[in-house]
């Protein structure tokens, strides 16, 4: 298999930025039918162009970075999704056998409308944007990925939360005949996550559909999952089947394995060594071998955006 840091090439060298471009052309003045004409002949020009249905959505510049993006294969090809097993390429290997149709989403607790949704459905209730975010995951490499989704918040705020709703729980989904992983028991499944409700509430907590103006590829936790850019990303649930709203924190799957290593917040913070990982740095995906590390920045680089969110608490100890 092809990676582009074995061979020692530049992200420049690999991330399919003619065909990135071309399509941010075409989804400029966006209709359908060009898009869905556009795809094949993409395809074919390179083989490392997105795949899947498309799901076109207009780029949100405000909460996008202009990094260069990973490309299509980095991002389906290098993965976490434990359910599959531990390898980086277990889940593109062994993903496709995952069950995505029907799919509905239950989403419910302390919530004055509860409601189970059919994805089709989740998928309309507010308009898709494109969203250019970092990903940091705690094991110290980090990509570029353009998601599509749109705020959580719209979901939340559809239900009725009620007073009691403090806390946000993420429950992703179980088929253990589909996935190695779960049978090898590497977690306590389901993989559960969560956030504190402000933080659930955050425009830049993503609801997300979509990935290079392409439905999820099961891999990357198709059908929908949960992108929260400013926190490592093993609070990103993916192939979520429930949110639950409630008073009290959640114990996340993280916590339960090894609470001295994961705590509830999860904010990327360089300060904060994990046991295992220096968080000073980074290694981004598809740089090359010899690349220099990037430092990493407090809250991913969004500390403008959502410091103000743990204004008073002591983010060392609330890591
Ligand atoms: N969601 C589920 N259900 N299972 C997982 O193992 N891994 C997390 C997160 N979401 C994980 C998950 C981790 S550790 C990371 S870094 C991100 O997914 C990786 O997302 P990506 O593979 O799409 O880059």
């Amino acid at each position: 298999m092809r990676h582009s840091w074995d061979i020692g090439l530049k992200a420049s060298d690999v991330t399919p930025e003619s065909v990135w471009k071309s399509r941010r052309r075409f989804l400029g003045g966006a209709t359908l039918a060009p898009l869905a004409l556009a795809a094949p002949a993409l395809a074919q020009a390179d083989d490392d162009a997105p795949t899947g249905a498309l799901l076109p959505a207009p780029r949100d510049a405000k909460w996008s970075t202009d990094e260069t993006v990973n490309s299509w294969h980095d991002i389906t090809t290098y993965n976490n999704f434990y359910e599959f097993g531990t390898g980086k390429s277990d889940p593109s290997q062994y993903a496709g056998k995952m069950s995505l149709s029907p799919w509905s989403v239950q989403i419910d607790g302390a919530v004055r409308k509860p409601m189970t949704l059919d994805i089709a459905d989740l998928r309309k209730l507010a308009p898709l944007e494109e969203r250019v975010y970092r990903l940091r995951c705690v094991e110290a490499w980090s990509m570029v990925i353009p998601w599509t989704g749109y705020s959580l918040s719209h979901l939340l705020s559809h239900v009725e939360p009620t007073e009691d709703a403090k806390y946000v729980v993420f429950t992703t989904v179980v088929q253990p005949k589909a996935m190695p992983g779960v049978q090898e028991g590497i977690l306590d499944w389901p993989y559960v996550e969560g956030l504190r409700m402000d933080e659930a509430m955050h425009p830049l907590t993503l609801l997300t559909f979509g990935l290079y103006g392409h439905e999820l590829p099961a891999q990357d936790g198709a059908p929908m999952r949960v992108v929260i850019p400013w926190k490592y990303g093993f609070k990103s649930g993916k192939s979520l089947v429930r949110i639950h709203l409630q008073k009290e924190q959640p114990v996340t799957s993280w916590m339960r394995a090894a609470p001295q290593e994961y705590g509830f917040y999860a904010n990327v913070n360089p300060a904060v060594p994990h046991p295992r990982w220096s968080q000073a740095t980074e290694r981004r995906i598809g740089s090359g071998f010899f690349a220099a590390r990037i430092p990493t920045r407090p809250f991913n680089g969004y500390e403008k955006y959502v410091a103000a969110l743990y204004k008073g608490m002591d983010l060392r100890r609330n890591f």
